[in-house]
């Protein structure tokens, strides 16, 4: 069987249920992918670098202390050098990229990006921040050296948002799209609907483990303008920048206006949507809006998301999953790498027979 050789830079959530699915699924993978995974470099503050070209027990790197807290000194600044040793220097086929990284600079994990490519890797990441900022120009220097660079991850986690458009949809133009982008806000939403208030609807959703380290950005709509940038971006062939998305959150919508609008057959929902003009342009935004019960995001529910899709051909297209979690955002790396397998180009590096 063919073996791809990866290096986690970082090892937070999601490089760790990453490294559990190889300890229990990679024979399911051999027999029916094709393929098994090696680690053979890993990075973060806490377990440093290492680097074993011959593999490293994934049921080692499992069971190694793990300290949240630690992370925090990766966000803002620049690359991690321990990472960066990493990725030049472990024999990858593919550098899977899942830092904690600030999605205003989108750094570190831009810089790992780019090193990874310069050193011959593919990368594959969930990171919004590089994808939002950076995939034109991280696509087109892995183009160039005859890599790839893919981010499945970045937007809904594993649910398979833009292998969606670009794969089953290709062929039909996609004019736009409207979604439920955040889980957080939508689950505040629903549980405000059901008589919490604002402030206790947040916590159930921070001790549920779906809202950011800094909620700010889940509630005020800056997360959902970053997955409408990617979208737009990957799909829609637009070339937006965050801060050029008009972006609103949730925080003025009161108990009243949820009452209001059940009382009409509505439901308020935070949508990131964007839209092709007749121009050719691309226009985007992030705002909440009261949907009649008939529209097919009104009943997304939870931290549930979705994506409608208008497409000519076939009239809306909806989706609906995940948007969030370790194991689903493990699950959209996965994904990427086998994308990455059945077009045959994986192996860059090191193509071991078992
Ligand atoms: N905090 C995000 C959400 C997680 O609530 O959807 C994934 O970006």
């Amino acid at each position: 069987a063919t073996t791809y050789s990866i290096s986690l830079i970082g090892f937070g959530g999601v490089n760790r249920a990453l490294a559990e699915l190889i300890v229990t699924r990679n024979d399911v993978w051999q027999r029916e992918l094709g393929f098994r995974l090696m680690i053979v470099g890993v990075s973060d503050l806490t377990l440093g670098s290492i680097i074993a070209p011959g593999g490293i027990d994934p049921r080692v790197l499992t069971r190694s202390r793990f300290e949240p807290g630690g992370f925090a000194a990766l966000s803002g600044g620049s690359a991690d050098p321990r990472s960066l040793i990493v990725v030049r220097n472990a024999p990858a086929d593919i550098v899977v990229e899942a830092t904690f990284t600030d999605a205003q600079t989108g750094e570190p994990a831009i810089s790992h990006c780019r090193a990874a490519v310069a050193a011959g890797r593919h990368v594959v990441t969930n990171n919004k921040g590089p994808v939002a900022l950076a995939a034109r120009a991280l696509t087109e220097q892995a183009n160039r050296l005859g890599l790839r660079f893919e981010c499945e991850g970045s937007v809904m986690s594993g649910t398979p948002v833009l292998r969606l458009a670009r794969e089953a949809l290709a062929g039909s133009q996609i004019t736009g799209f409207k979604g439920v982008l955040n889980g957080t806000s939508n689950f505040i939403l629903g549980r405000m609907e059901a008589g919490l208030n604002f402030a206790a609807a947040l916590h159930e959703a921070q001790a549920a483990g779906y809202a950011e380290a800094d909620p700010t950005a889940d509630v005020e709509g800056h997360d959902v303008r970053l997955k409408v940038v990617i979208l737009a971006n990957e799909l829609l062939g637009a070339d937006l920048l965050p801060a050029q998305v008009e972006c609103s959150g949730i925080t003025a919508i009161t108990p009243a206006h949820l009452a209001e609008a059940a009382a009409q057959g509505r439901r308020w929902k935070l949508i990131g949507s964007a839209m092709r003009q007749a121009d050719g342009q691309v226009t985007a935004q992030v705002q909440a809006k009261c949907l009649p019960l008939s529209h097919p995001l009104a009943g997304i529910s939870g931290a549930v998301n979705a994506v409608t899709f208008a497409t000519d051909l076939l009239g809306d297209v909806t989706i609906s999953g995940p948007g969030a979690g370790r194991v689903e955002t493990a699950y959209a790396i996965l994904s990427d790498i086998i994308a990455l397998h059945r077009d045959g180009v994986a192996a860059k590096c090191c193509e071991a027979a078992e």
